[in-house]
């Protein structure tokens, strides 16, 4: 039977149980934004706007940028690891601010908003991501959990506290807390940390509770978040996955969209709420 035939009638079939859903989760990754421009950690190639090329002292250690996904160019246990910010904390400090400005220049994609119009559309919604730029809360997306924090906050690195405006100072070092005078970081998760209590147990909560999750552009690579839709398919949800490669996942997948999120999440909602699209448009 034709690819395209195929696609069809899984996004039928997934529809038709979308539609009958009384609780649907979604778990995202990098590839739901990667239609938006922003770069995933493990594909093999990510192209990026020569604007948005990372700053030098990064790329003068690396390999020019357009290559494989982030943690291919860039080295993790140098830059996401509290001791990486330990060792050189401006140049973890840069790297953040440089993938802030990334995303600062871009827009959801058609598959964040598929998602937003999902959660519309059924009794019971919860959306965790992984994603740190803030595309699935600019698409509208309300019953949201950011699992690996978010590039728009920033923290005390010794208290935690959240500092909302600060002033690089002229040292190029990163800026300091008011208070205690230690560094300021990113409010994201870094390798070997926790993430969010909060946002972890509604995940988990919403993964055991739900008749259908969907998984979303990620490699299911990372946990505790790739626990997720194993314990949503214990728990009896369908569980559908859309990506436009297989992974980790797909043997337990009831349903795997082999398509970008941008094009199979609208479809799937088309064909599950035809006649709303219409009036509406998404
Ligand atoms: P990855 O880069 O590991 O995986 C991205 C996935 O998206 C791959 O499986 C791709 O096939 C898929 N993909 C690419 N383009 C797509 C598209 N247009 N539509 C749908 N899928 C697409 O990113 P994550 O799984 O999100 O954590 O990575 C998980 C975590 O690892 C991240 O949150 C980050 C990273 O290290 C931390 O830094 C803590």
């Amino acid at each position: 039977m034709h690819d395209e035939t195929v696609l069809d009638a899984r996004i039928a079939a997934a529809a038709a149980r979308l539609a009958a859903a009384r609780f649907v989760a979604a778990l995202t990754g990098a590839g739901v934004s990667a239609e938006s421009g922003v770069p995933t950690f493990r594909d093999a190639r990510t192209e990026l706007p020569s604007a948005l090329r990372a700053p030098e002292l990064v790329r003068a250690r690396e390999r020019p940028i357009a290559l494989p996904g982030l943690w291919a160019t860039f080295d993790p246990r140098e830059l996401a690891t509290p001791g990486a910010f330990a060792r050189d904390p401006k140049r973890v400090w840069d790297w953040y601010a440089w993938r802030r400005e990334l995303v600062a220049n871009v827009a959801p994609n058609a598959g964040h908003h598929a998602l937003a119009a999902i959660e519309r559309r059924v009794p019971a919604f919860l959306l965790a991501t992984q994603n740190v730029d803030g595309l699935h809360a600019k698409a509208g997306s309300q019953a949201l959990v950011e699992l690996h924090g978010s590039l728009s906050r920033v923290k005390c690195s010794r208290e935690g506290t959240i500092v909302v405006t600060w002033t690089a100072p002229d040292d190029g070092l990163p800026p300091r807390c008011v208070a205690c005078g230690a560094f300021l970081r990113p409010d994201v998760v870094w390798f070997e940390e926790m993430l969010p209590e909060a946002a972890l147990a509604r995940a988990e909560d919403a993964a055991t509770r739900c008749d259908v999750m969907l998984v979303v552009g990620t490699a299911a690579e990372v946990y505790p978040a790739a626990a997720l839709p194993l314990s949503a398919k214990r728990g009896g949800a369908l569980l559908v996955e859309v990506n436009p490669n297989v992974t980790t996942l797909s043997s337990a997948a009831d349903f795997a969209v082999r398509a970008p999120a941008g094009v199979a999440l609208p479809a799937l909602v088309a064909a599950a709420w035809p006649e709303a699209v219409d009036r509406s448009g998404t």
